[in-house]
């Protein structure tokens, strides 16, 4: 069956002050099926909000596609775009300022109807709050009154409004407690059963993607380095990078503290061959000039290694 989404060969560089190109990320192809979740980990600044972009629209790769549904985004006609924009939504960290204080939050979750001309109801934005587990009541009051899990359930409860097939969720769940953070995922999976949801799924806590994705792509310096089913990747890490991600001390909401020696070198001068031979603890001669693609491995897994771990 043909993939809900696919990107093939993704590459998206900025221009830096002082001259020079930052490579964000470099050749990156991946699928998501109908109603799957598919996590994208990796340290911070690896590449995965700008991937997450660029599967959205929202901004245009240097080279390679984007295909949503069968259609290209960049080739869509403006009228078109609008349309496919109704069918994939994004869900950011929550920042406290994704709402206008002064719009009472029905204000706020009618806004998607408003923007793609739909009609809707008091009914049924009350009903969109009783889906994400809010109050009815909440529909008079303001962002205000809300709790930081509360406004996340509002971004969440504002994705689903027009009924997409895919939600990107950039870090949904990282300003959270922990406890609160359980909350919310199993609302998204409750949802994505329900509404037969594809979800792309941005985190830096394995813990948490352990709970929700189906499969997982571990990012590193702009490139996807191992993709494969979730708790198949955790158990048995085949790329070196993903053992070092698995094994380092997991500590719920915190950033990656990767056992590895060195720095994430800088994407402005990555290092030749394989991105990864300057901390890769198993790395040889040929490592630092031939670089290795991702390819098939065991158990329907993708590695990007020349020496994939067997253990
Ligand atoms: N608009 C921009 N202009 C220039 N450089 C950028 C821009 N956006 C991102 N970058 C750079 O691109 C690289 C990838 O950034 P990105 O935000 O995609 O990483 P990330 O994996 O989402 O990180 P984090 O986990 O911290 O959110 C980083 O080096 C970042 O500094
Ligand atoms: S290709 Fe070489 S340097 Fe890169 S991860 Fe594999 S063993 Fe390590
Ligand atoms: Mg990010």
């Amino acid at each position: 069956m043909r993939p809900l989404l696919e990107a093939r060969d993704l590459v998206r560089a900025y221009s830096v002050s002082g001259g020079g190109k930052l490579r964000a990320v470099e050749g990156v192809s991946l699928t998501l099926a109908r109603g799957e979740t598919l996590a994208l980990v990796g340290e911070s600044g690896c590449g995965k909000s700008t991937l997450g972009r660029l599967l959205m629209g929202f901004d245009r790769p240097d080279r390679g596609q984007v295909v949503f549904g069968g259609q290209d985004l960049a080739a869509l006609s403006a009228r078109a775009t609008r349309q496919i924009r109704s069918r994939l939504q994004m869900v950011f960290q929550d920042s406290g300022s994704a709402f206008n204080p002064r719009w009472t939050i029905g204000q706020a979750l009618a806004e998607p109807f408003r923007i793609h001309r739909r009609p809707w109801s008091r009914e049924s934005l009350e009903a969109l709050l009783d889906r994400v587990g809010l109050s009815a009541a909440f529909h008079d009051r303001y962002p205000a009154a809300l709790s930081g899990g509360q406004r996340q359930r509002l971004n969440i409860a504002r994705a689903i409004a027009l009924s997409p097939e895919l939600i990107i969720a950039d870090e949904p769940v990282s300003a959270l407690d922990v406890s609160v953070q359980a909350q919310i995922i199993n609302l998204l999976r409750d949802l994505q059963a329900d509404l037969d949801l594809a979800c792309l799924f941005i985190s830096h806590d394995l813990a948490v993607v352990r709970q929700i994705a189906d499969r997982m792509a571990v990012m590193y310096l702009g490139g996807i380095v191992e993709e494969g089913e979730t708790l198949s990747v955790l158990a048995t890490p085949s790329h070196p990078y993903t053992r070092a991600l698995v094994e380092a001390v997991p500590q719920p909401g915190k950033p990656l503290g990767v056992p590895l020696q060195g720095d994430v070198p800088s994407p402005l001068s990555p290092p030749s061959g394989c991105r990864f031979h300057t901390r890769c603890p198993v790395a040889r001669s040929r490592c630092a000039t031939e670089r290795p693609f991702l390819a098939p491995y065991r158990d329907g897994r993708h590695v990007a290694c020349h020496y994939p771990l067997t253990g």
